[in-house]
């Protein structure tokens, strides 16, 4: 595949199902897993957390990331040309998840920076015995989060790797789906596996590590009737299996016509959330040796969630047990590669879009997006400020954008336009074993309250309380500036004239389906924006 072609060329595909299976779970298996899942699972409930987040999984995991496929698919596109390919006036939620994307990669590409020099850092220990002050002071020069203000000028030690992380994921870009990402994932993905299972092998032989694992899965079972476990299990469902804010829409444009969907559905899920408990069971054996070794419970170790624990926490059992280089090289190592190839989904539902919107080619939709980026995220995360900016800008657009984007979807893709018959027809045409009629009762009724309640609370709940000590202007400027500035966004680049021919397209026909059911009753718009024949 030429890695310069246009949007008019055709379309680039995953060269074999492994090769998307391997992508897909590539994506999903990310930061989410390996430092949000242990902290947020300890703090909702512990072992009662498995309840409410294996509940997220099978009715708003699964059903969502066959949804997804069955739009990306069906309709072969970016998420702007899909939605817009749906119906006209749905472009501007295609926009919304680029967005979302967009504001995502900027910081997530400096978490993965702080990860791969701290395999660096392991190797020496060079946090000496002060991990923490190492972490906040030396390394990201920190301002307190109270006084916190925007601030301009880059800390070198998180500049330079930020900069490398971006060269090296903005060449991947370019190679293409096929000789950039695929090859990528098959790379990378069995790597992570082998070091991480090494990890945890190495975690769960530590003193203390049933300890560890005891307060990991002892169930705290009141906290199941706090509303709040159960907006942070299908948050974390969300976010972790990459669903409902277009990554995996994408992802599956690029599947060849013959697809296997269901079934390759819980092969991806269910190794998402195998990999999610390992890391559970990995940082807590961590956390039992740490907390024997000074003599105190889990419970009163400080530090069990967020960047914390993977960036004080981490270092400090590093620095206490024999071997820890090792121990740490393995850790970060994972921490780093399962951070790219989550990373390099979020920036290819940018470059998609870029690429179709404006017909640029392949190599210049990457670099432009790359570069633009790479802009953004040093201009704002690689500042003494980074830590504070990130961590209000990752809580608005993941607990509010994300959500709202699952939202949105659903009302426009399945209220307003009717797809539902024919995304379920579609999975079911293209599944060696297709999904029952509970698909799109959870697709379409239950999940759909929950995630109405869940985002309704969240909301309710910052603008009550605001969000961490951050001072309020600085949560109203980054939390819910960052999200005006999305559907502001959205709306400007809806706009823009399409360069490629994005309305020359018709799905393919369904086995005993009208392929167009709904047309009759369809603003007339979206009828003239069909072509007889499918392309591209
Ligand atoms: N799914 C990716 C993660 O878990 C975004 O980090």
């Amino acid at each position: 595949m030429s890695t310069s072609s246009s949007a008019s060329a055709p379309r680039e595909q995953w060269q074999s199902q492994m090769g998307f299976i391997l992508a897909a779970v590539g994506s999903a298996i990310g930061l989410g897993n390996i430092w949000r899942f242990p902290g947020v699972a300890y703090t909702n409930g512990g072992g009662a957390f498995l309840i409410p987040y294996l509940v997220a999984l099978l009715t708003a995991g699964v059903v969502y990331l066959l949804f997804d496929w069955a739009l990306g698919h069906r309709y072969r596109g970016s998420a702007p040309a899909i939605f817009r390919r749906i119906h006209p006036r749905f472009e501007p939620l295609g926009w919304f998840q680029v967005g979302i994307c967009f504001a995502i990669i900027t910081y997530y590409a400096v978490i993965v920076a702080w990860s791969v020099r701290y395999i660096g850092f392991s190797m020496s220990r060079a946090w000496g015995d002060d991990p923490a002050g190492f972490f906040t002071g030396d390394f990201l020069r920190l301002i307190p989060s109270a006084d916190a203000h925007i601030t301009g000028s880059p800390v070198p030690g998180v500049f330079w790797p930020l900069v490398a992380v971006w060269a090296f994921v903005t060449l991947i870009m370019a190679l293409g789906v096929a000789g950039g990402l695929e090859k990528m994932n098959k790379i990378f993905l069995p790597t992570l596996l082998v070091m991480f299972v090494g990890m945890v092998v190495r975690a769960v032989t530590l003193p203390g590590a049933v300890q560890g694992l005891n307060s990991f899965f002892t169930p705290d079972w009141s906290a199941l009737t706090d509303p709040q476990v159960w907006v942070q299990a299908y948050a974390q469902i969300f976010f972790s299996l990459s669903v409902m804010f277009g990554i995996m829409v994408t992802y599956a444009s690029y599947l060849p016509r013959r697809a296997n969907l269901a079934p390759t559905s819980f092969v991806v899920a269910f190794s998402n959330s195998s990999f999610e408990l390992l890391a559970g069971i990995g940082v807590f054996s961590t956390l039992g040796f740490m907390a024997a070794r000074q003599g105190i419970a889990v419970s009163e170790l400080e530090g069990i969630t967020g960047p914390i624990l993977s960036f004080v926490t981490f270092p400090q059992v590093i620095s206490l047990m024999p071997g820890g280089q090792l121990f740490g090289v393995l850790f970060f190592g994972s921490l780093s590669l399962a951070g790219i190839t989550s990373l390099v989904s979020l920036i290819q539902v940018v470059t998609a879009a870029v690429q179709e919107k404006f017909d640029t080619g392949r190599t210049a939709s990457s670099v432009a997006v790359g570069l633009v980026a790479a802009l953004a995220s040093t201009w704002l995360y690689s500042t003494s400020n980074g830590l504070n900016m990130l961590d209000v800008v990752d809580n608005y657009v993941n607990n509010i954008g994300v959500v709202a984007s699952a939202i949105v979807t659903v009302v426009l893709v399945v209220l307003v336009a009717r797809r539902l018959p024919e995304l379920h027809h579609h999975i079911n045409d293209h599944s060696a074993q297709g999904v029952g009629k509970w698909w799109p009762l959870f697709a379409a009724v239950i999940t759909p309250i929950v995630l109405a309640v869940m985002l309704a609370l969240t909301i309710l709940e910052l603008l009550q309380k605001g969000y961490g000590d951050y001072p309020s202007w600085f949560n109203n400027a980054f939390g819910w500036g960052s999200l005006g500035t999305l559907i502001l966004g959205s709306i400007i680049f809806s706009l823009i004239p399409w360069r490629s021919s994005v309305d020359h397209f018709r799905p393919a026909e369904l086995a005993g389906m009208d392929p167009h059911p709904y047309e009759h009753h369809q603003n007339p718009d979206a009828l003239t924006a069909t072509a007889p024949q499918e392309t591209r």
